[in-house]
């Protein structure tokens, strides 16, 4: 089957209000032109921007989502934000387990499954990160670590819920550094995922969109999402200007 390629800009700890102004303004602008022809585009701000960004998205070709969520539906968690708040402001999607959050925060993939479960509950999409270090890699232990990692949320969902996610694989060492898999390596991580899911259900795995991100820019986004299982990327760096993103998003088309 085909899937609809979506490409997705993690600003993750980036802007200001004036710096997200001009680049909304580029995108918004630059996404017009292109006449309807390219892909799924998603943004996800840091979480004081969401609600301009979500705004500014009404009646655009271009989505929001969110960075991270908290797993308790509301009450006493001083700092955190609740999917159900999320889903009020019109968000659509929420990033659960980037590999920034598992070393910055301690993130273990059993806490990874919970904000999935939370983020399905209020009627959101989660993405789900996984992706291997160097030092995994170099061992052979990358689908053994992004196996366990997709196992932790995937024994926690049942069928409907499991054909609502997506899945970005990063892998670590190839996030802001420059140094992108090359389209066979992550082509071999995207059909492992995808045969995990069709081990479970082969409607779900054809349908499941699987994004690959760590150091995508307009030069390589062509080649990694013309791999059957690459159905679009997940973009750090080359989403905070209009001039690189927009690239990608018509690389997509
Ligand atoms: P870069 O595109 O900057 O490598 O970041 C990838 C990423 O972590 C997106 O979530």
């Amino acid at each position: 089957m085909t899937r609809q390629t979506l490409v997705a800009g993690n600003w993750k700890m980036n802007g200001t209000t004036d710096s997200i102004a001009e680049l909304m303004s580029g995108l918004l602008s630059g996404l017009d032109q292109t006449g309807g022809k390219q892909a799924q585009v998603l943004v996800f701000p840091p979480t004081v921007y969401l609600n301009a960004v979500v705004d500014q998205c009404r009646n655009a070709p271009l989505g929001c989502g969110a960075q991270d969520v908290a797993v308790p539906e509301s009450g006493a968690h001083t700092g955190d934000v609740s999917a159900a708040m999320l889903a009020d402001i019109g968000c659509t999607h929420v990033l659960v387990g980037h590999s920034e959050r598992r070393a910055d925060h301690g993130e273990r993939s059993d806490l990874v499954a919970q904000k999935a479960r939370a983020t399905l509950d209020a009627g959101l999409v989660p993405v789900v990160c996984c992706g291997e270090t160097l030092e995994d890699r170099d061992a052979g232990r990358t689908e053994k670590v992004v196996g366990e990692q997709l196992d932790a949320v995937i024994s926690q969902l049942d069928e409907a819920a499991l054909a609502r996610l997506i899945v970005a694989y990063e892998p670590v060492w190839a996030i802001g550094t420059g140094k992108t898999a090359s389209a066979d390596q992550a082509q071999q991580v995207h059909a492992f995922i995808r045969n995990k899911f069709a081990s479970i259900n082969d409607t779900i795995a054809d349908r499941l969109i699987i994004l690959y991100g760590g150091s995508v820019k307009g030069e390589n986004a062509a080649e990694l999402f013309s791999q059957p299982d690459i159905d679009g990327g997940l973009i750090g760096g080359a989403s905070l200007t209009a001039e690189q993103f927009l690239p990608i998003c018509q690389a997509g088309a």
